[in-house]
């Protein structure tokens, strides 16, 4: 016994396959019905072609039967139906003897019906017009319907099988079945016989199998459930004036979205949507104090208790500003890499994983710690980017953003704002105490591969600190020649930007670069991509002049309290 639901639309179709339903009707009652117009033969067959395949498609791999009435023509159009039926991915046509236009079987007024010969026609076009042998079409006699009776009916049905039908559909609108129930006792059973109990719907599928049938078509009820319940709902609303007392008997939009297959949809977008920047996730590095900052301790009494993480920038902790950068950017995998005050870091949002050795293992064991904890969580690690992310550091979207769009095989992003060889700047002689506006100290400097900049020790114009130059960001992101420790001092020429704290790794580089960190085990990210540049990996830069700010003094602090919203 198969269990058959109408429907009109894949929602509804939907809904009954998840009650139970073995296969879905598409209904021509259902469709004209959702289009507003009677069931007449008024749709075209793409009207109905189109439901068919949607339903089709939302329900796969339940089987799906055509309702076709009488297949939109002769058995010409018949022919071009089937094909186009078929390859829309639905499992049966259904064919009524009808002359058309016909009307629904429940209408008043006369039911024609057809020739014997014309309609037998029509099932041997159909039968040599479906590609693969498991299409099947169903006959359907309308014999009781029109009220000639059932040796009508059954002289139909023997001439039906005859012609190729796979099944035989009986529609009866008695009250009781009568009529279906007579055909039953007089058929010798050849191929499978289906009923639609619209008016008889206490027949019950036990007794149906009982009556030898093998189908049972429910080929209304979802759409006459629908117009009782969704007119409710649109009186209360107008009667109340607001839409609260309906909330708690309608679907919450969960449902919907369910039914629209949304987990799928988003899952295919991470796998496959290449439209924005790569998948990336995220590593932050707070692990680190900032009580004793090489020269300037002026953050240590706000960072005594909290972690630099937690530090209030205009209401909001630093670490939740940059996890909801990172969000707005399209990146979800979030990993911030704690140790001091590891359990005072408001990391909600992201994955939080602490870095013991972090007084002695530096940026380098951060990132170990932050891989090796999260690598389970990720969806395709193959595929996903890697965004490292100084803790002290912010940055505003535009940058990101900027930053996300390069497609390099590892790049950091390198302040130009001042062209100035920036080995002098390492000499801290000239900072003012309050620091407010003294000169800042320069970090990690780096020295970009910079054709200009391979002049400057020439013509010494550029170090004097007299003529700061302009310059314009190339197309292609430039190569580092050096960073860290190491540049301006190594025979890579001066160095002439400054690290601002983020680096993008590919999936393809990120494995050596882990490897590379894992045989370091400690030391500062600087220091890492140092190495890497001295074995010959390359290592390219995104040049900024603006963008980002760091909260390494209380100075800092100030101006990052300014600059940013609440
Ligand atoms: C339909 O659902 O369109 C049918 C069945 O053909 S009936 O409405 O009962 O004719
Ligand atoms: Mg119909």
């Amino acid at each position: 016994m198969v269990r058959v639901a109408g429907a009109h639309d894949a929602m509804g179709a939907k809904l009954a396959v998840s009650a139970g339903i073995d296969a879905i009707w598409s209904s021509g009652f259902e469709i004209s019905s959702a289009h507003g117009v009677p069931d007449a033969s008024i749709l075209t067959m793409s009207e109905y072609l189109a439901a068919a395949q949607s339903i089709a498609e939302g329900v796969a791999p339940v089987p799906v039967i055509a309702d076709c009435d009488t297949g939109y023509g002769n058995s010409n159009n018949v022919i071009r139906m089937v094909r186009q039926f078929e390859a829309a991915g639905v499992a049966a046509v259904c064919i009524e003897d009808k002359t058309f236009p016909k009307s629904n079987s429940f209408m008043e007024g006369k039911q024609e019906l057809a020739s014997v010969a014309e309609f037998c026609g029509k099932l041997l076009a159909a039968k040599n017009a479906q590609r693969t042998s498991a299409f099947a079409v169903i006959a359907r006699t309308e014999a009781l319907i029109a009220g000639w009776g059932v040796d009508e009916a059954l002289r139909r049905a023997d001439a039906y099988v005859r012609a190729g039908a796979d099944a035989l559909l009986v529609h009866d609108k008695s009250p009781t079945g009568e009529g279906v129930r007579a055909f039953l006792a007089r058929w010798t059973p050849s191929v499978p016989v289906i009923v639609v109990p619209t008016t008889f719907p206490s027949l019950t599928v036990t007794e149906a199998e009982a009556l030898g049938i093998k189908m049972v078509i429910y080929a209304n009820q979802g759409i006459r459930a629908a117009a009782r319940a969704v007119a409710d709902v649109w009186h209360a609303i107008v009667r109340d004036g607001s839409s609260a007392a309906v909330e708690g008997a309608i679907a919450p939009l969960s449902v919907l979205f369910e039914l629209q297959g949304m987990r799928a949809h988003t899952a295919a977008e991470r796998q496959f949507d290449r439209t924005g920047p790569a998948p990336t996730r995220a590593i932050i590095l707070h692990a680190g104090d900032h009580r004793d900052h090489r020269d300037d301790s002026s953050l240590a009494p706000l960072t005594a208790d909290v972690p630099l993480a937690a530090l209030d920038l205009n209401g909001t902790p630093l670490v939740q500003r940059q996890i909801a950068l990172l969000r707005r950017c399209g990146i979800h995998d979030i990993t911030v890499v704690t140790g001091y005050r590891h359990d005072a870091v408001p990391a909600e949002g992201a994955t939080q994983v602490v870095n013991r050795e972090w007084k002695t293992g530096g940026e380098v064991a951060s990132l170990l710690t932050a891989v090796s904890d999260s690598a389970a969580q990720l969806p395709t690690a193959s595929e996903v980017r890697t965004l490292v992310c100084y803790g002290d550091v912010i940055v505003e979207q535009q940058l990101l953003e900027r930053l996300l769009a390069v497609d390099d095989d590892c790049t950091i992003v390198v302040d130009r704002s001042d062209h100035r060889d920036r080995s002098d700047r390492s000499d801290r002689s000239d900072r003012s105490a309050n620091g407010d506006s003294a000169p800042r100290e320069v970090r990690d400097r780096v020295t970009v591969a910079d054709d200009a900049s391979a002049n400057d020790g020439a013509n010494g114009a550029a170090n004097d600190g007299t003529a700061p130059r302009r310059f314009l960001s190339p197309e292609r992101p430039r190569q580092v020649r050096a960073i860290g420790s190491t540049a301006g001092s190594n025979g890579t020429g001066p160095a002439n930007g400054e690290f601002a704290g983020l680096l993008l790794v590919s999936a393809t580089r990120w494995p050596a670069l882990h490897a590379r960190a894992a045989r370091r085990a400690t030391g500062a990210l600087p220091d890492l991509l140092s190495d890497a540049l001295h074995d010959g990996e390359s290592l390219t830069c995104l040049e900024v002049t603006s963008g980002w700010l760091e909260l390494r003094t209380f100075a800092d602090y100030q101006l990052a309290c300014r600059m940013v919203g609440a």
